[in-house]
């Protein structure tokens, strides 16, 4: 019998590609091999994000697409999965407008995909299964990850937040941590098979282990990971200001392989805007946070996420954030459009920003940010960095690319250094998003001890 192909888009942030690993150790184990070419697969999945109006109609356009394809190959099944789909309203549009998807399934139940595969493979008409709790936490679920270097833990699923502006909360259920032991067990496991980078991932790592009986909190958990499991780059997100605490900023000070960043978005810098965004801090408690991570962590990467234009935001509000940006001086900001999300508070509010504002604004922060992250570069040239090595820069073969451990992409040359070894690189000069630098042999010790 011929292997069956699939092919999957993945579409939102890495909870999305994590998912997208477990619907693969699922497929491997049904015998499914992955292509990257749609005309030939069998099976076409799409795991969707719905975060931003843009992430939605690019599904949307996607989907379209693939009619005249089902048309010519009838039997080619198409699955649709993820946030999107697990807003019951987006479903049964996507299901209306494209009858011929075959599977729609949310986040919820994604350990049940294999029976709902073979549920669709039997039915005349499209299968679409949602539920509308997320459940426990399922342990042991295959997973085939695509990067032989780095790779996405889970520590927590969901989120209680309910930022007025965010769908995360109404596509991923309430919060639920994992147990200390299943995480430390598969970050030990993967440093055992060779991995070097671990990200733990949650909506918010600071409010891990409120839900569990055992007592643990992040940083217990962080400093575990650390002395435990022979991880050599730990890295974590999301931080939520509000549970930020020091015990955490001291645990990363303390601890010998946690990598010196930390993503803290801040979203913006008006106190009236922050409130009505239900962050549950203010500009000055997070300017205090700050302060008191860099006394702990001196030379800590800082980076962050901001809307631009949340409902009612005016220019004073605006001024507040970019006062913010300037004073706090990022590593680099993810900058967003705030985009109005359907069933969430803020798409209620009045005096919604227009288009044109919006992207005015978002202009003026992109220019002051970039300064700002062109600096702290400018700071690094004729250091010697530790460079996680992630291969060939995709624009020129004869340079190697790489993250130091303050997450900043290095492009440097040297000979025979191959994908996941640590190395020291000397930074020769400095651009906006990226370093430049040439290896330093001298200073790269394969005793792991002394890196
Ligand atoms: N849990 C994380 C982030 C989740 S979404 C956190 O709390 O930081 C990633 C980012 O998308 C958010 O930080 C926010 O800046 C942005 N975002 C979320 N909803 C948005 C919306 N409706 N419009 C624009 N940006 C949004
Ligand atoms: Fe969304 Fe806020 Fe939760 Fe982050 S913390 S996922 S922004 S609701
Ligand atoms: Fe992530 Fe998008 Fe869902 S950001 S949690 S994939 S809505």
């Amino acid at each position: 019998m011929q292997t069956k192909k699939y092919t999957m888009t993945v579409f939102g942030c890495q909870m999305n590609e994590r998912d997208a690993e477990t619907i693969r150790g699922f497929l491997d184990e049904l015998g499914y091999e992955e292509i990257d070419d749609v005309t030939v697969a069998d099976l076409v999945i799409m795991n969707t994000c719905a975060v931003r109006e843009k992430a939605e109609a690019k599904v949307f356009g996607r989907i379209g697409r693939l009619g005249p394809l089902k048309k010519k190959r009838p039997e080619m099944m198409i699955a649709i999965c993820g946030c999107m789909v697990q807003q019951e309203a987006v479903a049964t549009q996507i299901k209306k407008t494209y009858p011929f998807v075959d599977l729609l399934f949310g986040t919820h139940n994604l350990a049940a995909f294999p029976e709902l595969l073979q549920k669709a493979a039997q039915s005349k008409e499209p299968v679409l299964d949602l539920w509308s709790e997320a459940g426990e936490v399922v342990e042991g679920l295959p997973v085939t990850r695509t990067d032989g270097v780095k790779a996405w833990v889970n520590i927590t699923y969901g989120c209680n937040n309910f930022c007025s502006y965010c769908i995360v909360p109404y596509v991923r259920g309430r919060e639920r941590s994992r147990k200390p032991a299943d995480i430390l067990r598969e970050a030990s496991e993967l440093a055992q098979r060779g991995y070097i980078e671990v990200t733990l991932l949650g909506q918010n790592v600071n409010s891990y282990g409120k839900d569990l009986e055992e007592t643990v909190d992040f940083a217990d958990l962080l400093a575990r990971v650390d002395q435990e499991t022979g991880v050599k780059r730990i890295r974590f997100m999301t931080s939520h200001p509000r549970d930020l605490t020091e015990k955490l900023a001291f645990t990363m000070a303390k601890g010998k392989n946690i990598c010196e960043h930390l993503h803290l978005p801040v979203q913006a810098g008006s106190n009236r805007i922050l409130n009505s965004m239900n962050r549950g801090y203010t500009r000055e408690h997070y300017v205090d946070l700050v302060e008191m991570l860099r006394r702990y962590l001196p030379h800590c990467a800082l980076t962050t996420d901001i809307i631009v234009g949340f409902p009612g935001e005016t220019e004073d509000d605006f001024a507040d954030t970019l006062a913010l940006v300037d004073s706090v001086s990022y590593d680099a900001a993810f900058t967003f459009l705030y985009s109005q999300r359907s069933g969430t508070p803020a798409a209620k509010m009045p005096n919604q920003v227009v288009g044109e504002i919006k992207k005015e604004r978002f202009q003026r922060l992109h220019t002051l940010q970039n300064k700002h992250s062109l600096r702290h570069n400018k700071a690094l040239v004729g250091q010697t960095l530790e460079v996680l090595v992630e291969g060939p820069s995709k624009t020129d073969a004869t340079v190697l690319t790489g993250r130091t451990r303050g997450s900043k992409t290095v492009n440097f040359t040297g000979e025979n250094i191959a994908t996941g070894t640590l190395v020291m690189v000397e930074i020769t000069e400095a651009r906006t998003w990226s370093l430049l630098g040439r290896t330093n042999l001298e200073k790269t010790n394969t005793d792991d001890e002394a890196i």
